[in-house]
């Protein structure tokens, strides 16, 4: 069996260093089997499973369905409330990676750490991937500009060869890889794996709204604007004709409130419940209401393909494209 082996590919015994990055409304059951019985590592935020009976007998299915190692994504700001109790179970079923976002991950990786498991963090700069560091983390995934999401504001070129060279954990790469020729730019730069959400928007196993799949496909990287309206911080999504009407900014009135101390803890779970509503809405039925959340990849994404056949094409156009690399003769 041939392998592309990293230090990330080490750490979890897998064949591949490609992360089927967990995409809040897309990640499945069928997709995180499917990427990792492909020799990826298919993960899925905790929260796509509501109520947490649900993601109880999800987590179960999948170690049904595959021996490999899957991952959960845990929220770790104080909004989420379910974030121990994902954690748990998670480790009772032998979940063998996490990735946190947002806040603090230490009691993540204290919980981790003791049944084995491990844990990677979200981060878009250098000080919060010391941070994490230092409280243990196994590796960090630098969000570079360009990404699904969230996305960190610095190049991926610059963010991924800044902090491998000033950390001693593995550097993953997430943002703008949706192919072989940018899975390449990233590991040659010295990133231990990549972090593919975009790409996996348009795959067969999706169980969203097809208009959302055939978005991701029609859509230029000149289409992904930024929009605080989803979860006031920026957020990537396709400038679609309801994105245009809305505006890409909060209402005056909400921005307010969500910097005054007094109306802030009130304020901002608000902003999120509205946000992910309306993110729901558009993905999974039909609406006029199109807020589809992608990043820049969009532009390199032509197809739609099983999620098989989107890391087979990854592993042979990454093969392609670093024999065609001009070297030195
Ligand atoms: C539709 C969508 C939903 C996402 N949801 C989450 C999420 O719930 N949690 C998270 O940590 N990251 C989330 N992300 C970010 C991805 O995990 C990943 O960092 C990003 O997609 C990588 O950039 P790319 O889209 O350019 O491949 C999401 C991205 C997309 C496109």
């Amino acid at each position: 069996m041939k392998t592309i082996e990293t230090p990330f590919t080490r750490m979890l015994n897998i064949q591949y260093p490609i992360i089927g990055a967990p995409m809040f409304l897309v990640s499945n059951v069928d997709m995180v089997t499917e990427i990792s019985e492909a020799g990826g590592i298919g993960t899925f935020p905790a929260l796509n499973y509501r109520p947490i009976e649900n993601y109880d007998a999800a987590i179960k299915e999948m170690k049904s369905r595959t021996q490999k190692p899957i991952g959960v994504n845990i929220i770790v700001n104080k909004s989420n409330t379910r974030a121990q109790d994902d954690v748990r179970i998670a480790l009772k079923h032998g979940v063998e990676l996490f990735i946190t976002s947002l806040g603090s991950p230490k009691e993540v990786i204290i919980e981790a750490h003791k049944n084995g498991a491990k844990v990677i963090c979200d981060v878009v700069n250098l000080e919060h991937a010391k941070k994490v560091q230092d409280l243990g983390a196994d590796g960090v995934i630098a969000v570079s500009t360009g990404a699904g999401g969230h996305a960190g504001p610095i190049s991926p070129i610059v963010l991924i060869d800044w902090l491998q060279k000033k950390l001693s954990i593995p550097v993953i790469a997430a943002g703008g890889v949706a192919d072989g020729a940018t899975m390449a730019s990233m590991l040659t730069l010295g990133a231990a794996a990549v972090s593919i959400g975009t790409r996996f928007i348009a795959c067969k196993e999706a169980t969203i709204e097809q208009a959302y799949k055939d978005a991701v496909v029609r859509s230029t990287p000149e289409d992904i604007v930024m929009t605080t309206r989803v979860s006031g911080t920026p957020a990537s999504v396709i400038n679609t004709d309801y994105v245009k009407k809305i505006g890409l900014d909060l209402p005056w009135y909400l921005k307010v409130l969500k910097d005054k101390k007094l109306t802030k803890k009130y304020v901002v779970p608000l902003i999120h419940y509205l946000g992910s509503k309306s993110l729901e809405q558009a993905a999974t039925a039909p609406s006029w209401k199109t807020v589809w959340s992608a990043g820049q990849s969009v532009g390199l994404i032509e197809d739609i393909l099983s999620c098989r056949e989107i890391m087979e094409k990854l592993v042979s156009e990454y093969e392609a494209c670093l024999e065609k690399a001009p070297r030195l003769k």
